[in-house]
């Protein structure tokens, strides 16, 4: 899968968000080694903290089906700035993959390719 496609998965993901309180709609796809993907997207809640946003979604997903292997994540807002995982989001990828590649993406396709130790350094682990 070229990041283009993994980036359209993103996109696709991102007409599935639930935001009517940000209105900022977010997709995320993340691929696993085996060539799996699961797809995810933000969902907002009355209680504004409740909120998950799309990458820790597909995480949680596939974390949930078994998958613990994760090659790449992209990320898409339809926005003007790249769409950059939260500090909460970077800790839940963290966990599984630090040297996984992360494509963030913008309204018109344009993206940047991070890995995820140059997005956390110094990320929080137990003992
Ligand atoms: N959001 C994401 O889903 N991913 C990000 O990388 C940044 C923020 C969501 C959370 C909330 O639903 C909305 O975007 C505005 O913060």
């Amino acid at each position: 899968m070229t990041d283009r496609e993994l980036i359209n998965l993103a996109i696709g993901a991102a007409g599935k968000a639930y935001a009517p309180y940000s209105g900022f709609n977010v997709g995320a796809a993340i691929e696993c080694f085996s060539g799996e993907i699961f797809t995810g997207c933000n969902v907002e809640n009355a209680a504004l903290g409740s909120s998950i946003c799309a990458e820790r979604t597909a995480l949680v997903k596939a974390v949930s089906a078994g998958r613990k292997d994760f090659k790449r994540i992209a990320v898409y807002a339809d926005s003007e700035k790249y769409c950059m995982p939260c500090g909460t989001c970077r800790q839940m990828l963290m966990e599984f993959a630090p040297d996984m590649e992360v494509l963030c993406a913008k309204s018109g396709g344009a993206y940047v390719s991070y890995r995820m130790n140059e997005l956390l350094p110094y990320p929080f682990v137990l003992s």
